[in-house]
């Protein structure tokens, strides 16, 4: 069926849309479900049935979640893809390649495009998003960052007649259980970790969550979407959370803080850049995105008009993210119907990316120190030499366990890392414990 094939024609007619599955795995089974649990609903929501093509599979004989008529597996992907019956194509593989080829070579046959893929679209979003306008075909993409929450659509159509000033958030639900359990529990990083990995929340390689490249794709896609610029994974800076200790999280909690892996991307004060970050970060116990536990995802949008706009749920799970799946699928079902498409990527404002160091936040800093008269002086002639202005000092224990904990008020963040650099070179710091950026004060 071409786009517009079925326009008008009333909905018992209609001959069904047919989807060509790309991925049976913890995702894929769970939208297989849902179509067939919700066949009946989805038909009327959308004005035609919508039934399964074809599943493409790595392994045919691999135990499923799902029961699936052996008919519709295939590992021929490409054949599959490329079906003069497939409408839709929903490619729940994940990565890079074949995910990429095969999406391409979808679009080139006029196919409509619904993917969870965001290590693809953060690294070549523009190569996925230029052949969906070429070819005249949608890409709808929801389900690529905080799994079932509603976040992409309402950015791109909700908020389209607003202005973006900042997007903040818990986009990792691996991180955040992490974290949630070393702080509510007092857990090492390794022993949550392993908990995380029983429960089946992280992976058993658990790089792409820990060491937040999961999370910088993610705000890779939000920031494009957001700032009407196409920013990729390359453009975000990223620290994982594999550093962060029990004692980190004890000292935070002393100070009424609690860390959290957070995805930010912002506006510069004068509008003419943006930045984009992926960081653990302190955050007070009364911020909002402090109460959100376990494996949960919370993003903030502040927008001019709109204000502070908070979106909260599942950021990870077969059903949940099936959920989102499902929504783009009756969406671009609807479009081909109708014989029209959603939004093209937007990329006007063509924003240039600024890097790290000229982010401005507050930073909390742990030094080990000599405990003996001078010692703070020395240290705050080292801060106000490079302008950090600092906020509030501390000092933790006494003879050889003093630790000094300094908060800083806003400052760039290449003055900081002058800073840092420069107590390393102090006698009397023994070492610099830890250095974190403090956020979310402005917003409570
Ligand atoms: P899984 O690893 O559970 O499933 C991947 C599926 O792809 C498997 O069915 C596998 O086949 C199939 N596959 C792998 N390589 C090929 C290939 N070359 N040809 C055909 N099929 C192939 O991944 P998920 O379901 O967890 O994730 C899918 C996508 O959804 C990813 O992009 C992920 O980032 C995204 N996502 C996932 C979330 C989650 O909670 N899991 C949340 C949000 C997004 P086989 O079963 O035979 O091995
Ligand atoms: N690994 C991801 C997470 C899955 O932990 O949030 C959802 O993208």
């Amino acid at each position: 069926m071409k786009p517009g094939d079925a326009v008008g024609k009333p909905a018992g007619e209609r001959r069904p849309l047919r989807i060509a599955l790309l991925g049976c795995g913890t995702v894929g089974s769970q939208v297989v479900r849902l179509l067939r649990e919700q066949a009946r609903d989805l038909e009327a929501r959308v004005g035609a049935p919508l039934e399964l093509a074809g599943v493409a599979v790595r392994r045919i004989d691999r135990r499923r979640d799902v029961e699936i008529d052996p008919a519709l597996l295939t590992t021929d992907a490409m054949g599959l893809v490329t079906r003069d019956d497939v409408d839709i194509v929903v490619e729940v593989i994940g990565g890079i390649e074949p995910a990429r080829t095969l999406i391409l070579a979808a679009m080139e046959r006029g196919k409509s495009i619904v993917t969870a893929n965001k290590a693809l679209l953060a690294e070549d979003g523009a190569t996925i998003h230029g052949a969906a306008r070429r070819h005249g075909v949608d890409l709808y993409f929801e389900a690529s960052v905080g799994g079932a929450i509603p976040l992409l659509r309402p950015l791109r159509e909700s908020l389209a007649g607003d202005h973006v000033h900042r997007v903040l958030g818990i986009v990792n639900g691996t991180t955040n259980y992490i974290l949630d359990k070393m702080d509510s529990t007092g857990a090492s990083f390794t022993d949550a970790l392993e908990e995380a990995q029983a429960l089946g929340y992280a992976e058993a390689d658990p790089t792409a969550d820990v060491e937040g490249f999961d999370a910088a794709a993610k705000a890779a896609i939000l920031a494009g979407i957001a700032f009407h610029t196409r920013v990729t994974a390359a453009d975000v800076h990223r620290e994982g959370i594999t550093e962060i200790t029990a004692a980190d999280v004890a000292s935070a909690a002393a100070m009424g803080y609690v860390i959290k892996l957070l995805a930010i991307c912002a506006r510069s004060e004068d509008g003419r850049s943006v930045g984009v970050r992926v960081h653990p970060a302190m955050i007070p116990r009364s911020h909002p995105l402090a109460g959100v536990r376990e494996a949960y995802n919370a993003v903030f949008v502040e927008a001019e008009s709109a204000g502070r706009l908070m979106f909260y749920g599942a950021g990870a799970g077969g059903p949940q993210t099936a959920s989102a799946v499902l929504g783009d699928i009756v969406a671009v079902a609807r479009n081909r119907l109708a014989g029209t498409r959603g939004p093209d990527e937007s990329t006007y404002a063509d924003l240039p990316v600024h890097p790290i160091g000229e982010t401005v936040t507050r930073y909390h800093v742990a030094l080990d120190v000599a405990d003996k008269p001078g010692v703070l002086a020395r240290v705050a002639e080292i801060f106000a030499k490079h302008d950090v202005s600092i906020q509030t000092v501390r000092q933790e224990g006494h003879g050889d366990d003093a630790q000094l904990v300094i908060v800083t008020h806003h400052a760039k963040d290449a003055a900081l890392s002058a800073t840092v650099e420069s107590l390393r070179e102090l006698d009397i710091v023994r070492a610099v414990a830890s250095v974190m950026r403090v956020e979310g004060e402005d917003e409570r």
